[in-house]
């Protein structure tokens, strides 16, 4: 099969610096875009159609990639007034019990380099650059070592549990090595979501090169010109000795879903640390997940991606807040698209939030810089929400939060949302 890295087509074009011309565009869109579901909309215009749609799919029909951001609009803000507070808000709290300036973080997600050849690294210098957490996926397309020298802040290594033991051992104490303070256990990954937006485009890494492949990236150019003009990019965190045909057929092959409650045990006794457990939903398994010994719950259902009509995370919040108590750290993402989207959170229980695919959004719009974007755009939202609710700290929010956040009503006024749609979520023909 063509491959254009193998024929060695980057060594050549990067010398030609057309990137900044193709770019050029999307960079003035980037400029003026004010909100997140702007950024998507760059991103769209600009990524080749199949690495977009990797970026924004759900499982299945994507009912639960739907509800999990219009369940923040269930929820009404009953704000308090005359609180006598002035902007800038301070926003700093802890995460994993280390400082930090934002309540929010930009969650671990693979593949990165897919989406602008930036990759990891533009999203670890945004986190450094506004003070925050970064979360480095074990499907990551940049190594743990450069991204130790990049962010010297918190950070916390995601790690899925590949067949072979030794391997995780090794990865685990690569992390420990890097300065990462922090392990998540993702859980809602034993079987490969099914993204059927990812088999209808034929989406496999690396690409197919088939004639409608090729069609997409003519009309992609600034994406196509940043993919032949950089190396090809590898998974660094793992064993990429065995062939990938696809990365579900990749992660197919190497996930260990037979992993139990018992081998997670043995897992934190190699790690020894800070562990969250990524992708709680249920109440029962948040107070045996503490009773073996994770010290931070992490509500999620892996942005919708995986099991299909599991429910919106911000509904099941309160009840895995209830049941592990105040002093358990809880961190929830999923569907948080709007800072008043994160001060529903932080009012219902959360410590912290993470978002993955508006940072993702802003990666393929425009790099470090699209993702800086995202970042200031929910810093901004986060300050006005806190400011208006009358809550002048993220302590002050979660102390307050269950009386400032009631559930609407069902009401004779709720007529069918006609312009859903064009919010940009559906499966089938996009
Ligand atoms: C993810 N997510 C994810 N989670 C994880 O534990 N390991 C991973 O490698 C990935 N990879 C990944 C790729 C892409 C493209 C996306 C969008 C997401 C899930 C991620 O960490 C987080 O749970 C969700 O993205 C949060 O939901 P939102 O903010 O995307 O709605």
């Amino acid at each position: 099969m063509l491959n254009p890295h193998k024929l060695g087509v980057h060594k050549v074009l990067q010398h030609i610096p057309l990137n900044a011309v193709f770019d050029a565009p999307y960079k003035r869109r980037l400029a003026k875009a004010v909100n997140i579901a702007d950024l998507r909309l760059i991103a769209k215009q600009r990524a080749h159609k199949m690495v977009f749609d990797y970026l924004d799919a759900g499982g299945d029909d994507e009912i639960s990639l739907r509800r999990g951001k219009d369940a923040y609009t269930e929820l009404e803000m009953h704000y308090k007034i005359l609180a006598g507070i002035k902007p800038p808000l301070d926003m700093s709290t802890k995460i994993f019990g280390m400082d930090v300036n934002l309540p929010f973080f930009g969650c671990p997600t693979a593949g990165n380099k897919m989406f602008h050849h930036e990759g990891e690294a533009a999203a670890a210098k945004a986190a450094e650059h506004y003070g925050t957490l970064y979360g480095l996926s074990s499907l990551a397309t940049t190594g743990i070592e450069e991204i130790s020298k990049i962010h010297t802040g918190p950070k916390v290594f995601q790690l899925y549990v590949w067949k072979d033991r030794e391997l995780v051992k090794e990865v685990i104490a690569k992390a420990k090595e890097g300065g990462f303070n922090a392990l998540a256990l993702t859980v809602d990954f034993t079987w490969y979501g099914n993204r059927e937006r990812d088999i209808r485009n034929d989406f496999s890494i690396p690409p197919k090169y088939t004639l409608a492949q090729v069609i997409e990236a003519i009309r992609k150019p600034a994406w196509t010109y940043d993919f032949l003009s950089h190396e090809a990019y590898k998974y660094e965190c793992i064993n990429t000795e065995v062939p990938a045909e696809s990365l579900a057929a990749f992660v197919n092959s190497q996930l260990s879903p037979e992993f139990s409650w018992a081998d997670a045990e043995w897992l934190l006794g190699e790690w020894n640390g800070p562990a969250a457990v990524k992708g709680v939903i249920r109440p029962d398994d948040a107070k045996r997940a503490v009773e073996i010994g994770f010290s931070t719950m992490w509500v999620s259902n892996h942005g919708a991606r995986q099991l299909d009509t599991s429910p919106a995370t911000i509904d099941v919040l309160p009840s895995i807040r209830e049941a592990v108590g105040p002093d358990v750290e809880i961190i929830m993402d999923g569907g948080v698209q709007r800072g008043t989207d994160i001060a529903k959170a932080l009012a219902l229980g959360a410590d912290s939030v993470g978002v993955g695919k508006p940072y993702l959004w802003g990666l393929a719009a425009g790099g470090e810089a699209g993702v800086k974007k995202a970042y200031e755009i929910l810093k901004v939202e986060l300050d006005r929400a806190m400011g208006l609710l009358g809550t002048p700290t993220v302590e002050d929010l979660k102390r307050e939060g269950p009386s400032l956040i009631k559930r609407r009503h069902p009401s004779s006024r709720d007529y069918p949302d006609i312009y859903a749609p064009n919010r940009g979520y559906g499966g089938g023909v996009v």
